[in-house]
């Protein structure tokens, strides 16, 4: 029975004008009334699992009720009872490619395989991820139902993104310079798996026509506005439209037309100037510095250094398009996406079927972008070629609306169109091209809100509500206060704002979850509502969280005691098509200070109706949890485990060294749906 049937509805954000929250609210009221029974809708009962599919077959989204877990330290990957693990693809395994799957060989805990090895393994610190199900098994996440699920059979390909490297479990010291920055190059990127499951086990199909790795050299297409500017030339491509490798890939994204999208996210880090005068304001504006990682590519390619290949670093920062299940095709960079150092980016269609991406530039005091694309997608689904070419990219603008200091207010879309808001030669955007490439500069000039870091997005399956992780920020409501400059002269993560209502909090160390509803529940509209629904933290520390933010931290239940309700640095975020949201933090092995109660990183789900956030999953030491992706059948969930060991040791998950980036499958012992 649960412990907190008579907890209060503890998340103060539920507002009125969230309409469809407050209905998904009344259809649990009404089930509630209809005799399921208070361990329905509370959050942590563990009701029959006949009532449950009864609610699944009404259509009504049921609450969670696993049995949540507390903070662990503990070098493992702890679930709730009823649950298991599985490691699936490790940093190392073969990907699957046919006559040529060497396996992963270590010897005192670093890797021993050649960089040609790697360009055909796993790649390091798996990231953002989605699964897409063979034809015969799909009901994808846009509801197209494309045939029969066979039994209890899965199968499919998963996209991973492998966003950056351990260079001390890499790279053997006998290496010369050449091979380490070959290897270095081929741990980045994407692997394109074939994954099926068999009498509840999962395994990689080895060997598969689908098994591919993308890497730091892959040949890929620039498209859209930007693509064959100057600015995207190079002395090995006059055009400007062909650049080798996606890098710093962060989270994802899928499309209705089955095609993945990788995101790069911190790609000034490759790059370094051997003339620290080449380095302008525009590379400075992201960050693009005289080796920002220190892994000194440039000694050995030269189109890593700025002072060789000014424009080099201009084709990175895009969202990518991959289309999993044609691996003769180049992936395609996307410039009408805009350039900044990507976190995800969530598709959801319009009404009228135009095709919106959310996405999050990831950096202190930053901004929210939506690129809506010009053309629409058919009925059927499956004609989204072209789509993500040509569209209007916007930046968000959060206002206060009628109230100051409640939390929620109104905002805007602000096109980013030369010609348009200032965006002129005059001001320094000579085309549609520039204002694309240089799209932070353009996001200052128009006034855009800085925000505390977002990462992840994820939109509503019903409502198309969105939410953003905002995963800390310590550059802001200190003094001297400074803005980004409309002068677009701005150091990239240099200034210093003061706290507004979207980002409550100075030093905000803890991160929060804010959301927005578009106007008319429209993806496309121009204007929305959005309010704070959660400010994480640690209950045992008021002092720092700040008296009104635990008022307002929200969204636990009291559930046993603080060590199961706090958490910090929500990053990776996604709803399941219940409308469960899933989040995942990352604030690596930085248990010091006010993370010092947090244990290890973590996944937490939360029932948006009542409020209610569980812990479902602790990491194990050092590692980030981050990427989320489920089977149709909502009975397998794939995890990635990031860079275990980081800054404190593990043996993850071989029990020897060294520690190893992974895909986990979970699943329920019964073989049920996960979270009931
Ligand atoms: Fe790659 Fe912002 O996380
Ligand atoms: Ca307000
Ligand atoms: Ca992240
Ligand atoms: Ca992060």
């Amino acid at each position: 029975m649960s412990q907190h049937d008579d907890d209060p509805v503890s998340n103060p954000s539920v507002n009125k004008h969230f309409s469809e929250v407050v209905e998904i609210s009344m259809q649990r009221r009404r089930m509630l009334q209809g005799g399921l029974g208070a361990a329905v809708l509370s959050f942590f009962g563990l009701p029959a699992l006949t009532r449950i599919e009864q609610a699944i077959a009404q259509g009504i989204p049921p609450a969670p009720s696993f049995l949540p877990i507390s903070a662990a330290f503990a070098d493992e990957v702890r679930l709730p009872p009823g649950y298991s693990a599985q490691v699936l693809y490790r940093w190392g395994d073969p990907t699957g490619i046919e006559g040529n799957m060497p396996e992963f060989d270590s010897d005192a805990g670093v890797s021993w395989n050649s960089a040609a090895d790697q360009s055909v393994q796993a790649g390091m610190d798996h990231d953002g991820m989605h699964y897409f199900p063979h034809d015969s098994d799909h009901d994808d996440d846009h509801g197209h139902r494309r045939g029969k699920r066979r039994g209890k059979r899965n199968s499919g390909l998963l996209c991973i993104n492998h966003e950056n490297i351990e260079p001390e479990f890499l790279l053997q010291p006998v290496l010369t310079d050449a091979d380490k920055v070959a290897k270095m190059k081929n741990a980045h990127g994407v692997s394109v798996i074939e994954v099926r499951q068999d009498d509840g086990e999962w395994e990689v199909v080895r060997p598969s026509k689908y098994a591919r790795r993308i890497t730091g050299d892959t040949p890929m297409r620039i498209s859209g506005p930007a693509a064959g500017h100057a600015m995207m030339k190079t002395s090995a491509d006059p055009q400007g439209r062909r650049v080798l490798g996606t890098l710093n890939n962060c989270a994802d994204g899928s499309t209705p037309w089955g095609t993945y999208l990788t995101c790069e996210e911190n790609f000034n880090g490759y790059f370094a100037s051997t003339d620290p005068a080449a380095i302008t304001p525009h590379m400075r504006r992201y960050g693009v510095a005289a080796s920002p990682f220190g892994y000194n590519w440039h000694q050995v390619d030269t189109r890593f250094d700025v002072a060789v290949e000014p424009n080099e670093s201009n084709r990175f920062g895009w969202v990518v398009e991959i289309d999993p299940k044609r691996p003769d095709r180049k992936p395609i960079k996307h410039t009408a996406l805009g350039r900044m150092k990507h976190e995800n980016a969530a598709v959801v269609l319009a009404d009228d079927r135009r095709v919106v991406v959310y996405m999050g530039d990831d950096e202190r005091n930053e901004y929210i972008y939506k690129f809506v694309s010009h053309g629409r997608l058919g009925r059927r689904g499956d004609d989204g070629e072209g789509l993500l070419e040509t569209g209007t990219l916007y930046v968000a603008i959060f206002e206060p609306g009628r109230e100051t200091g409640d939390g929620r207010g109104t905002g805007r879309w602000v096109p980013l169109v030369f010609g348009k808001n200032g965006l002129t030669p005059e001001n320094g955007f000579a085309s549609q091209a520039e204002v694309l490439i240089k799209t932070r500069q353009a996001a200052d000039r128009v006034g855009a809100t800085m925000m505390d870091r977002p990462e992840w997005i994820a939109v509503h399956p019903t409502s198309k509500e969105v939410y953003i992780t905002l995963t800390n920020n310590n550059r802001r409501g200190t003094t001297p206060a400074s803005a980004n400059s409309p002068d677009g002269t701005t150091a990239g993560g240099s200034a210093r704002p003061a706290v507004d209502e979207a980002n409550p909090r100075a030093n905000n160390v803890y991160g929060h979850i804010l959301r927005w509803r578009e106007s008319r529940g429209d993806p496309a509209a121009l204007t929305f509502e959005w309010d704070v629904y959660l400010l994480a933290g640690d209950p045992a520390d008021p002092g720092t969280v700040g008296a009104a933010a635990v008022t307002n931290t929200v969204g636990f239940p009291n559930f046993g005691d603080a060590t199961y309700r706090i958490f910090s640095a929500p990053d990776g975020l996604g709803f399941d098509k219940r409308g469960w949201l899933w989040i995942q933090t990352d604030y690596g092995a930085s248990q010091s200070g006010v993370q010092a109660n947090m244990g290890n990183c973590h996944m937490m789900v939360a029932d948006i109706p009542t409020g209610h956030i569980g812990r479902f999953l602790t990491g194990p030491n050092g590692c980030e949890i981050t990427g989320w992706t489920m089977t149709p059948d909502q009975r397998s969930l794939f995890i990635n485990i990031q860079h275990p060991g980081e800054a404190t040791a593990s043996t993850w998950p071989d029990r020897v060294a060294p520690p190893r980036s992974a895909t986990i499958v979970i699943t329920r012992n019964d073989g049920g749906v996960i979270g009931t």
